[in-house]
């Protein structure tokens, strides 16, 4: 009796073997074959990615070469006394600029989204600075860079000429790879 005991025993933990055996083959094939549909997955998504994104690249290189040249008209130098400032759209309607008189005489013009997060810049005179409320960045009037707080990008620059006292605008240069 103790040896059919013994016998049932070493079945069971035969059977129990085998199973876990099976188990382990089929786990070892699922975690192959599930690595492998993974890393295919991850190299078509990457691919079909990349070539999306190869129209806006493309446009991109070429709006960076050209710039926008279109002339608009900003208002009369009479309106606008030394020191202050007035905003207008360049070249949509829907980008909206600055135009900065300096207290020296010149006209400086950038578009006004802040390069951080988009927030509209304004002329704060007695720093004599561009300002960025949101988050405090700060931008040079001279040149539209950034010299203090979050934003690492120049403002684009707004080309300006006066005719016959009035102001217009004539260019944009994007000078940074937004
Ligand atoms: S959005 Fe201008 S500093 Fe953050």
């Amino acid at each position: 009796m103790p040896d059919e005991k013994k016998l049932l025993r070493n079945q069971k933990d035969t059977n129990d073997d085998m199973i876990n055996l099976v188990d382990n083959l089929n786990r070892e094939d699922d975690l192959k074959y599930n690595r492998r549909s993974f890393l295919k997955t991850a190299v078509g998504a990457t691919v079909a990615l990349g070539l999306a994104t190869v129209p806006f690249s493309i446009k991109a290189m070429m709006d960076k070469g050209q710039g926008d040249t279109q002339r608009v008209k900003i208002g009369e130098l009479a309106d606008l006394p030394k020191g202050e400032a007035l905003n207008f759209n360049y070249p949509t309607e829907s980008e909206p600029a600055i135009l900065v008189h300096t207290k020296d005489g010149q006209l400086k013009a950038y578009n006004n989204k802040c390069t951080h997060l988009q927030c509209p810049v304004f002329y704060e005179s007695q720093q004599d600075v561009l300002l960025c409320p949101c988050h405090q960045g700060f931008f040079s009037v001279e040149n539209g860079h950034p010299v203090a707080g979050p934003p690492q990008r120049e403002l684009p620059l707004i080309e300006v000429e006066v005719v016959d006292g009035t102001i217009y605008a004539i260019g944009r240069k994007i000078r940074h790879d937004a």
